[in-house]
């Protein structure tokens, strides 16, 4: 069981597809992307899990800055001796939703920069919990969440937004992180670039302590990480980090966050196992041979992948899995009603149009004033960044999941939604059901004896639900790969419910 869910999640991951600009797959990319692509060498795997310590300071040597709404409209700078390579350019902007503060900035941190937006909650921002968001991809920009799924404000053209009603921040304090750094505003000097979700981890970690402790209002707030796609590989190290961080935090005499729950769908390809497969392919001779394909495909990831992590062999298994599994899935695009549904949008594959127009509307040099985009960011930057996703690529990052880091959270207390539209191909329901349920923890058990339910919104029934201990599964009815554009509604009650405490 554990085995299956590990193999089907590392297909679901090379799926390499959500906002790359061409539907490779995993290996295409990794064999096409040049090497001189790289300024620098990708940092090895091991090199990436150095521990980091805090420096010891004396207490009275810091002053926390105190409320965000004293910041002005040009940038402070805000750091803490426990950490003493990182800072924070902040400022007040006027963007996307006038009826809350909004703020945009940086996460320094040496020759790295991460550009970040706040907004506070429209309901009460003193008392609401604090949501952090990011994309996936790998190379995904915060933008896609923020001004097409559900920020404050959606753009209409490439000037122009509107105001988003069912925004996330109804009743939360929410930031967008475009993470790592080449994607979106975010840049670094020298060449130095990161690859591997262990080196974003310890920045995104470090970022919220020092804002946390800038801004003391927030501390104790209930802190949740959400994402989506390839977010399913980011949160889970992301949220780890934070809670790890925590001891070092107390041992120097810090507020540790109070990380309440990570929200996401994962990127996964459903095996034949069921009945309700059928629904994905229709010749029946492929499916005969995707069926035999299936132990080959297990045996060569068991071998390569997990036994020992050997990339290359791993990246050949992956080919063969690619090919036998996924492949024939996607051929099928026309004949199976989930498929067709996200690849008929636009026959060129970007399925969501809107996509091209958040370009347009971010390459305005007044609005890059406003918020402070940094000159160092000369070129347009699209919304998603194909050489951050070939440099995961090429660290192995893509061929790793973090299947083993969410049952940890789960038994640290940390709350898990894992949320997934019925319509999308790339993390469908089927796939995301089986990995949830094949989950190795201490509610497992609970798990398989809870019953699904139906989840309602306004009386009618808006997807199914199961719940066991801190870990909630839900779908949501005709929403595909951006849930909460494809369903505004139902994906904002859905998160007001989970922020709520309650249950769905
Ligand atoms: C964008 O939309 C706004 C508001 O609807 C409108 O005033 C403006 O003329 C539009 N701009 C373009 C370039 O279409
Ligand atoms: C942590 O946040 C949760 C809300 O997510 C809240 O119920 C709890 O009281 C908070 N804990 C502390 C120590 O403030
Ligand atoms: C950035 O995009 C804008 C609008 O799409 C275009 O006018 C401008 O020439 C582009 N700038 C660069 C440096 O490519």
């Amino acid at each position: 069981m554990w085995f299956l869910a590990f193999l089907t999640s590392l297909l679901g991951l090379s799926a390499v597809f959500t906002l790359a600009a061409h539907q490779q797959g995993l290996f295409d990319l990794y064999r096409n992307a040049p090497s001189s692509a790289h300024s620098m060498k990708p940092s090895s795997w091991r090199d990436t899990q150095t521990p980091f310590k805090l420096a010891s300071f004396d207490p009275d040597s810091f002053k926390p800055f105190g409320q965000l709404s004293a910041l002005s409209d040009e940038f402070t700078t805000l750091t803490h001796p426990a950490f003493p390579k990182f800072s924070v350019r902040v400022k007040k902007s006027d963007f996307c939703d006038d009826t809350v503060a909004a703020y945009t900035g940086y996460i320094d941190i040496e020759a790295r920069h991460l550009f970040f937006y706040f907004f506070e909650s429209r309901n009460d921002p003193t008392k609401d919990d604090v949501v952090l968001w990011t994309n996936g991809g790998p190379g995904a920009s915060a933008t896609v969440g923020l001004l097409m799924e559900h920020g404050p404000c959606r753009v209409v053209n490439s000037t122009a937004t509107k105001f988003h009603p069912e925004s996330w921040n109804s009743n939360a304090n929410i930031f967008f992180i475009d993470q790592p750094i080449g994607v979106g505003f975010s840049y670094a000097e020298y060449g130095e670039t990161v690859s591997t979700t262990e080196q974003a981890a310890v920045d995104i970690a470090a970022f919220v302590a020092i804002f946390f402790e800038h801004f003391n209002q927030f501390k104790n707030r209930g802190f949740h990480m959400a994402g989506e796609s390839y977010g399913s590989r980011y949160l889970p190290l992301f949220a780890s980090a934070v809670y790890d961080q925590n001891a070092k935090l107390l041992e120097v005499g810090m507020t540790p966050i109070n990380l309440s729950s990570i929200m996401m769908d994962i990127r996964y390809l459903p095996l034949l196992r069921t009945s309700e497969d059928k629904r994905l392919t229709s010749p029946r001779s492929t499916c005969v041979r995707m069926k035999q394909a299936v132990p080959r495909c297990q045996k060569l990831l068991q071998a390569s992948c997990i036994d020992v992590f050997d990339m290359i062999g791993c990246y050949e298994a992956m080919t063969i899995c690619e090919m036998e599994l996924r492949a024939p899935l996607m051929a099928s695009g026309k004949t199976s009603r989930a498929i067709r549904t996200i690849f008929d949008r636009d026959a060129g594959g970007r399925c969501y149009p809107i996509r091209n127009v958040i370009d347009e509307y971010l390459a305005q040099p007044s609005l890059r004033k406003t918020l402070g985009v940094d000159p160092a960011v000369t070129a347009n930057r699209s919304i998603s960044s194909d050489l951050v996703g070939h440099m995961f690529n090429d660290a192995g990052d893509t061929l790793h999941t973090s299947y083993d880091h969410v049952a940890a959270l789960l038994e640290r207390d940390v709350s898990v939604l894992m949320y997934v539209g019925t319509y999308d191909w790339i993390c469908n329901w089927l796939g995301n059901e089986r990995w949830v349920g094949a989950l190795e923890w201490s509610g497992r058990g609970q798990w398989e004896e809870n019953e699904e339910r139906g989840w309602m919104v306004d009386g009618k029934e808006a997807g199914k639900t199961r719940s066991a201990g801190k870990l909630t599964w839900a779908t949501i009815y005709g929403a595909g790969h951006m849930a909460p554009y494809d369903k505004p509604k139902e994906s904002l009650e859905m998160v007001n419910r989970w922020l709520a405490g309650e249950d769905l």
